[in-house]
């Protein structure tokens, strides 16, 4: 196993984030997180992040190196992601890391954002053949993995991403941003058969989701309730979720013929769809992976553990890669 180090940095939304790989073990990951300053505008403002960006990567590093007990000198490879994201934040991050891999002599690796959800589950053991579900606030996706570097999507959201809906109805129910959380917490002491909210696309023969439909579904149920209980509603709402994204993904399994499915993104952090797939995985003798939980949101991490892997190979890339805010998986 390779023991070379490798300095990650992540910054393609609104987490500021900073890891430090021996090989493909995580020695340390850092986040700063820039929850408190969209929460003020209710999203992220593209040029405040970016900005914010630079204010933090530099000390973020500094820290990221007295964690691991490093010098910057010790760093064998430099790792940034350079898409999907904003393209104001992605450019903060890679500049960075093409800076200190010019200034070092070390190479630059980067890396596809979806990429390092898509393998998080496998940390850090080798990838295998398996089906990955990425679940996140920006994607929603279904894909065969077939080894390191051969995906064939399966599926994806024809509108809004898993995350995004959770995050839509936190806010018409008056939650913080993001909404997934805490609709996570309210649920568990609601009741999932309250309210029959849609299961879109269930039944469409294909691997096609969609979730702006339930979204709607609640806010138009909203004003017709006399009173109601919040937890109830995001039970209902999470099961419908949860109901769609269990289903598709065992179909998925059951049409490739694999025996395993790798879930990743910030929602797989969610307990009830870790408590369905579970479930569902045991009964049909399948093998379920979770990224683990300081993997799922956004962190630098999951994209030092594709790099690690990417060195391992003698894939680097070259200082005029330029970042993709559109980047696909495929
Ligand atoms: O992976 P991530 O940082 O986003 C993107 O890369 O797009 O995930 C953030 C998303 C947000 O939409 C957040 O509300 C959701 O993950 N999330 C959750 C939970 N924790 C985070 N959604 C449902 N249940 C949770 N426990
Ligand atoms: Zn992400």
């Amino acid at each position: 196993m390779e023991t070379k180090i490798t300095l990650a940095i992540e910054t393609s939304c609104d987490e500021t984030a900073v890891a430090i790989l021996r090989g493909r073990h995580i020695l340390t990951t850092e986040v700063a997180s820039q929850i408190n300053l969209h929460a003020l505008t209710g999203g992220v403002v593209p040029e405040v992040a970016a900005r914010d960006h630079l204010r933090k990567i530099r000390p973020l590093i500094d820290r990221a190196l007295a964690n691991a007990g490093l010098s910057i000198r010790e760093v064998d490879a430099f790792a940034a992601t350079r898409g999907p994201g904003l393209a104001t934040s992605l450019m903060i991050g890679t500049s960075v890391a093409k800076g200190l891999a010019l200034a070092s002599g070390r190479p630059f690796i980067a890396v596809n954002h979806l990429e390092g959800h898509l393998l998080s589950p496998f940390y850090d053991d080798f990838v295998k053949p398996a089906v990955g579900l990425v679940v996140s606030g920006g994607h929603t996706l279904l894909v065969n993995i077939e080894g390191i570097g051969r995906y064939r999507p399966i599926g994806g959201t024809v509108d809004d991403a898993a995350g995004e809906a959770f995050d839509k109805v936190g806010k018409l129910l008056g939650l913080p941003y993001p909404g997934g959380p805490h609709v996570n917490r309210l649920a568990a002491d609601g009741d999932p058969a309250r309210y029959d909210f849609p299961r879109s696309m269930l039944e469409s023969g294909d691997f096609s989701f969609s979730f702006s439909g339930l979204k709607t579904s609640v806010r138009y149920l909203l004003p017709k309730l006399k009173e109601y209980r919040v937890e109830d509603l995001c039970a209902s709402f999470q099961e419908a979720v949860v109901d769609v994204l269990v289903s598709k993904t065992v179909k998925a399994v059951a049409d490739t013929g694999l025996e395993c499915i790798a879930i990743s993104g910030g929602v797989s952090c969610n307990t009830r769809l870790r408590e369905r797939f579970t479930a569902e995985t045991a009964v049909l003798g399948l093998e379920c992976l979770f990224a683990e939980p300081r993997l799922t949101t956004d962190n630098a991490a999951m994209i030092g553990f594709v790099a690690a892997m990417k060195l391992e190979r003698g894939e680097l890339s070259p200082m005029t890669t330029d970042i993709d805010p559109n980047l696909r998986l495929v």
